[in-house]
């Protein structure tokens, strides 16, 4: 399970579908700081290549998740910092950090 709770990331996206129980992931923002979702039965998330997150359980310690990778090699997760220099991080980074809008006020 330790591998859930440090935080990383991963080549490709990965998809996470929570089949039964419950727990908390989360996300690092444009900032750096967390952001925390609460997922339960049903819920289906989609995580972006490059993308830090980690996982960890509620206070109930159960949760039944599927994972889905677009490639075998995909599976591989690198902790952060070793991340930070990873082509993945990279692209995300110039495709989600860098898209702010500039805004024309005339
Ligand atoms: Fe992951």
């Amino acid at each position: 399970m330790q591998v859930f709770t440090s935080e990383h990331l991963h080549p490709d996206v990965e998809v996470r579908f929570i089949s039964a129980g419950s727990g908390y992931f989360d996300m690092r923002s444009r900032d750096d700081r967390w952001i925390r979702l609460e997922l339960s039965e049903g819920d289906l998330l989609v995580i972006p290549g490059g993308a830090y997150h980690r996982f960890s359980l509620d206070k109930k310690a159960y949760i039944k998740v599927r994972r889905w990778f677009s490639e075998e090699e995909s599976w591989v997760a690198f902790n952060r910092p070793d991340g930070d220099t990873h082509s993945a991080r990279q692209r995300y980074i110039q495709q989600h950090h860098n898209d702010l809008l500039e805004v024309n006020e005339d």
